[in-house]
């Protein structure tokens, strides 16, 4: 019946705070357990026996309300159950997005449950984890001018997150400006403050109905996707500036599903589900799982399926378990998948080394007087971890050590700035190259990057014990090349389950991000704070899908993740290549399509559009019929009545090929969203080692709306030993630009799931 064997155990995610995410996401892994094994392993305690499932059934007849749902689903659990009142036994009816509900129940009841007839499968839940001033500027959105203001700023848009809350009267949801939502709205809202920015406030964990945010990730992201303008915010000085989100004119719909322990499976489809009832306009997740997970065993994709099948974009973090390859989640090719990458910031803190050099590092402390006594520099392999016996030997000095996972680290510095030191300068450890994620020490630590960690460990061993450094803080510096460049922690493609498809699919700020933060928690005391994560680098996206939304309302989600695609910026602002955190030339599966550009994203020119029934047939060929009916929930959706779609063949805004000597062909079709009668002739861009013929060579539309198909064929020729082989498409108007890339992979095509018990 139902249950599956192990597969891979979920660790943490996206988001927190990396900073956090030492401190309390350590939780068990939790599998699909194969029920055989599961009951012999059982332990005989009470509680253990209670499991909470999502159980999958077919649905009660058209046109059921919400209490003939609910009486379908409970007539499949025990009557033992539902009388019993030692907890809720029926957590979780789900409406709109899942034929189905999630239940507390042991094994002995999930058996009976699996006997009545409309039953389909069950799963064991997991618990899954949450993985600005400038950045509007960076992304060159300016107030009162250009495209900020015809777009309005987003207004009218509904923007959904799902997340740990939100603190509903911090400034930047403050309503000025915002008119009240339309009639379509039907949510409610329930928190310390509703008003026109803040229209929707819900909790969908069970037994807790305080919607505020303990953990401060919610309010950071849901500041960013839609805050108000707030003047002066800054963190304790530095990042002084004009707070706002992408889309300030947006209205703010927040679901708490997360807190502390994570957000459970189960209330992460009850938060799909009131949000695709309340009738949002964009999701915006900053969480997720692992890599890897079969997309009909994954609620977000599920959840997003039906979202986007009723014109909802949805918006996912790629995750943070960057640069290790093949770690992106959220990949499902329904979804907008967000890497993170750095800004043009910096908070500047120069470490003056007694041979003339200067490093530049960075300090979210910034000692206000421009200090710069020297202090000897001590630097030895046997303290590389900031590890002493004996303290009281730093008292004067500048420690140099390599940064570890905080909550290790964090003790240690503050028993040397205890013992007296002059300071300490972090230096990341090698995966990090140059992304250094900043954290506030409230003391004097710089943190260098790798490169500058080795020139340091150099300089304090070649002059020894006249080894000496000075501080100088400049605050905050804007214009700081390179920039953008892809952060360490930013999860890479290929996806492992639809290699077929470009993920990533494109890249935002994400690094060191400058946004709300409720008064009190673990990590930092608002207003405004300062993290890193995908989390942080989905919201700009999801402002930027807003922005587009408000301007064109009845473009599909597909369209709108096209438009994002095809406008982005392959290179930097001097033309240079994106870089990764080594500094070396960046790859799609490290950015995507390229860094997000707002502007452009309003304008594209052409589409590629994708409907609902070409997501379905490529499930069908991905997943067959078993996996249709777990992730679409429209019965009227047969795999006998679709075609199958390819992963290479479905009609996205990247074009992935298998990397092969003889010619390979994909089709694509482009909707013309621009000037009625225009013409648009391609343009290849490609390394010496791929050859690409594009057919037709020239697409002349005559009115809006209009659709053209083309084929575009591509060969190697060698195979490479390169992970992948990139080069670009590109449909050239007098006044577009419609870019894709083409990449050529080692693999694509199905995983050949396994199948079901
Ligand atoms: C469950 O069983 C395992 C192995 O038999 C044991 O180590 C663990 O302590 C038990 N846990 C509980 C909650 O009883
Ligand atoms: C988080 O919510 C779950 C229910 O979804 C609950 O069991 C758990 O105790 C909560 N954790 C905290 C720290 O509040
Ligand atoms: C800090 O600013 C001063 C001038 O304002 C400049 O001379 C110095 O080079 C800057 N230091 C760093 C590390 O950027
Ligand atoms: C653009 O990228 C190049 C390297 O690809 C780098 O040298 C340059 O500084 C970058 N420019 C900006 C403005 O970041
Ligand atoms: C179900 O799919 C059919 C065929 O694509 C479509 O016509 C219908 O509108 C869909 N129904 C719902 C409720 O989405």
């Amino acid at each position: 019946m139902c249950v599956e064997s192990p597969m891979a155990p979920l660790t943490n995610l996206l988001l927190l705070p990396l900073l956090l995410l030492a401190a309390h996401f350590l939780t068990p892994s939790l599998c699909y357990v194969n029920q055989a094994r599961s009951r012999a392993q059982r332990n005989s305690t009470e509680t253990s026996a209670y499991r909470t499932y999502i159980v999958l059934v077919e649905p009660p007849p058209l046109n059921s309300d919400e209490d003939a749902h609910r009486r379908w689903y409970e007539s499949f659990l025990p009557s033992t159950c539902i009388r019993n009142s030692r907890e809720p036994c029926l957590l979780h009816s789900y409406v709109e997005v899942f034929s189905g509900f999630a239940a507390r129940l042991t094994d002995a009841e999930l058996d009976r449950v699996a006997k009545k007839p409309g039953f389909v499968r069950a799963f064991p839940e997991r618990t899954l984890q949450l993985m600005t001033t400038h950045t509007p500027e960076f992304l060159g959105l300016r107030k009162g001018t250009g495209f900020w203001s015809v777009a309005n700023y987003g207004k009218g848009v509904i923007v959904g997150l799902l997340d740990t809350g939100i603190h509903a009267q911090h400034p930047s949801f403050d309503d000025r400006g915002v008119p009240p939502p339309s009639a379509k709205w039907k949510g409610s809202c329930k928190a310390a403050r509703c008003n026109n920015k803040l229209i929707g406030v819900k909790s969908l964990i069970v037994g807790d109905s305080d919607s505020d945010d303990y953990e401060g990730h919610g309010t950071h992201t849901s500041s960013t996707v839609a805050g108000n303008f707030v003047t002066g915010a800054s963190v304790r000085g530095i990042g002084r500036g004009t707070s706002s989100g992408i889309a300030p004119g947006a209205h703010i719909a927040m679901y708490k599903v997360c807190n502390r322990s994570g957000c459970e499976e189960s209330t992460i489809l009850a938060g799909f589900d009131a949000a695709i009832k309340d009738g949002v306009d964009v999701l915006s997740l900053s969480l997720g799982s692992v890599s890897g997970v079969r997309f009909d065993r994954d609620p977000i994709a599920i959840g997003a399926f039906n979202a986007i099948a009723k014109g909802i974009i949805v918006v996912g973090a790629a995750g943070n378990s960057g640069p290790t390859s093949r770690s992106v989640t959220n990949d499902a090719p329904w979804l907008l998948t967000v890497a993170a990458g750095s800004v043009d910031r910096s908070f500047e803190a120069g470490v003056h080394l007694g041979n003339g050099k200067c490093i530049h590092g960075e300090a979210l402390t910034q000692v206000a007087s421009q200090t710069s006594k020297r202090y000897p520099l001590l630097f030895s392999e046997e303290h590389r971890f900031c590890e002493f016996e004996e303290y009281r030997s730093v008292s004067g000095k500048i420690v140099v050590c390599q940064a570890t996972t905080p909550t290790i680290q964090n003790p240690r510095i503050r028993s040397i700035m205890a013992a007296g030191a002059g300071g300490v300068v972090l230096f990341n450890e090698e995966s990090n190259g140059y992304t250094t994620v900043l954290q506030d020490y409230n003391s004097r630590v710089v943190q260098v990057s790798t490169a500058d960690g080795a020139v340091l460990a150099a300089y304090a061993a070649s002059s020894a014990s006249n080894a000496v450094a000075a501080f100088t803080y400049n605050n905050t510096l804007l214009g700081v090349p390179p920039a953008p460049v892809v952060a360490s922690f930013s999860s890479r493609g290929p996806s492992s389950v639809t290699p077929g498809v470009l993920k990533p699919d494109i890249l935002a700020p994400g690094l060191n991000i400058l946004a709300a933060w409720p008064p009190k928690t673990g990590y930092a005391s608002g207003p405004f704070t300062i993290i890193s994560g995908t989390s942080m680098a989905t919201p700009h996206v999801s402002g930027v899908a807003a922005l587009i939304k408000s301007l064109h309302p009845d473009w599909s989600p597909a369209a709108i993740k096209s438009a994002i695609l095809t406008t982005s910026d392959a290179v930097n602002s001097t033309g240079g290549s994106i870089l990764n955190e080594q500094h070396r030339k960046a790859s799609a599966y490290d950015r995507g399509a390229g860094h997000v550009n707002p502007t452009r994203a309003a304008d594209p020119g052409l589409v590629y559009d994708i409907g609902v029934s070409d997501y379905a047939g490529y499930i069908c060929w991905l997943l067959g019929d078993d996996g249709l009916a777990t992730i679409v929930r429209n019965s009227s959706l047969a795999c006998t009545k679709l075609r199958k779609v390819k992963d290479v063949q479905l009609n996205y805004p990247t074009i992935t090929v298998p990397m092969r000597t003889s010619w390979f062909t994909v089709k694509r079709t482009v909707t013309n969203v621009g000037p009625a009668a225009t013409t648009y002739k391609v343009k290849v861009d490609t390394p010496k080692s791929l050859r690409v013929r594009v057919s037709p060579k020239t697409l002349v539309f005559s009115k809006a709306g209009e659709k053209k198909r083309f084929k575009v064929s591509v060969s190697c020729h060698k195979r490479h030993k390169h992970k992948l082989v990139e080069g670009s498409l590109s449909w050239v108007s007098e006044k577009h630009v419609v870019r894709s890339p083409i990449v050529a992979v080692p693999k694509v095509g199905s995983h050949a799931p396994a199948p079901w018990p």
